[in-house]
């Protein structure tokens, strides 16, 4: 079965109460639940990871190549603007990658609307709010799926 793993960075874990006016008041775990259910769906496996460390996350980032993982929707946080580590870690590990948003970072501060790390991604979803997790989910499936053959859309 495809196995897809979903990465949050730093301060993630506070979504609910972070920022309501910009991340919304969707908890990371409700945004989880749903995505689980999405991913049964699907039929894909799906796991689930945050942390608020660097290392912790290329950790996560390696261990997700070793174990075959066919996917990964990575949301890093800050570590967006301005991690050369995650960005080679995600280059290292080859594994099609869709990097994920709540905010849509072209519209705030000037520092967020560069990402390091989607040069090195299948592409990036920003400003959907919990939903760029779900587009994330449905584009990365259809593209695993499409790999090698015509493109149709799920139903
Ligand atoms: C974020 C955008 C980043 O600029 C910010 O540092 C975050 C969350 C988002 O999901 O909108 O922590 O990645």
């Amino acid at each position: 079965m495809m196995k897809i793993r979903v990465i949050n960075g730093p301060n993630l874990n506070l979504l609910g109460t972070r920022e309501p006016q910009i991340y919304g008041n969707t908890t990371l775990g409700s945004i989880e639940s749903m995505l689980g259910h999405e991913a049964r769906e699907y039929g894909v496996e799906i796991e689930f990871f945050q942390s608020n460390h660097e290392g912790d996350l290329i950790d996560c980032i390696h261990e997700a190549a070793r174990e075959c993982c066919d996917g990964l929707i990575l949301n890093p946080g800050a570590y967006t603007h301005y991690s050369y580590a995650i960005r080679d870690a995600v280059a290292a590990a080859g594994i099609p990658t869709v990097e994920v948003h709540l905010s849509n970072i072209h519209s705030r501060e000037d520092f967020r609307k560069e990402s390091v790390i989607a040069p090195v991604c299948l592409g990036q979803i920003s400003g959907l709010g919990a939903v760029s997790y779900s587009a994330a989910l449905y584009a990365l499936v259809r593209k695993l799926r499409g790999a090698g053959q015509s493109e149709r859309p799920m139903g």
